[in-house]
């Protein structure tokens, strides 16, 4: 499960992945912030099919107006058009809105009601949850590596971020227990862990990882520089804020 990534943390997060992945799902945001948007889109297009839109995946598109987003990220909105080529922004153009179900699971950007909705308390994601047909739903836009777990009327925020010194941990799937996951972004994390987020489902084990990974962060920050990309752009990378 992946949201919003660049180049050098995908390819990282590939070499982690690879050997405990058999099909790879990313829930909005391919473009909007990093460096290489056509290189990501195409790397993606090359490993899944299940991929849906996020909210500057639709501004750069040109199916949403940038209007009401930040100034900063209005300029990386039009630097990235510019990178884009035709068949790629016909590519963005046509990802389908979330809820996606793709095998077993349940893939949304925002909310369930809402594709542009930040999801960060119970409140926020209990409708969501009464409302999923499936036992485990992910979701992105908040950056926020975490969730939501729903049972019997109760619902639960679940602390799944590895600490520091940790890169994984794993939440064990109750049966009669509905969830709602946040895997985090691998390429802008906003949760105050600068390292790359994404989730591994292991259906065969009732398990779900929450991985934290390093990436040469350095690298990705001198790539935006020379591409003109606005400075709190570049510098919220070694925050991960
Ligand atoms: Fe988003």
């Amino acid at each position: 499960m992946f949201h919003y990534t660049h180049l050098r943390s995908f390819g990282h997060v590939n070499a982690t992945s690879d050997s405990q992945r058999s099909s790879c799902h990313s829930h909005g945001l391919v473009v909007g912030y990093g460096p290489d948007p056509a290189a990501v889109s195409e790397k993606l297009q090359s490993i899944t099919k299940d991929v849906i839109r996020g909210n500057h995946d639709k501004a750069v598109a040109g199916i949403m107006t940038s209007d009401d987003f930040n100034p900063v990220a209005r300029l990386a909105v039009d630097w990235t058009q510019a990178q884009l080529s035709p068949d790629l922004m016909t590519w963005l153009a046509a990802l389908p809105a979330g809820p996606k179900t793709a095998e077993g699971v349940v893939l949304i950007h925002g909310a369930f009601q809402d594709e542009d909705e930040y999801v960060f308390t119970p409140g926020q994601a209990l409708e969501g949850l009464l409302d999923s047909s499936t036992v485990l739903s992910f979701f992105g836009h908040t950056h926020h590596q975490g969730g939501f777990s729903y049972h019997e009327s109760d619902i639960a925020v679940l602390p799944l971020r590895p600490r520091p010194m940790e890169t994984f941990s794993a939440l064990h799937l109750e049966p009669g227990h509905k969830y709602l996951l946040n895997p985090g972004s691998i390429g802008q994390p906003r949760d105050g862990d600068p390292r790359a987020a994404f989730a591994i489902a292991d259906f065969d084990h009732d398990i779900v990882e929450f991985w934290r990974v390093p990436y040469d962060i350095p690298a990705v920050q001198s790539r935006m520089y020379e591409a003109n990309l606005p400075e709190p752009l570049i510098h919220r990378l070694t925050l991960g804020r």
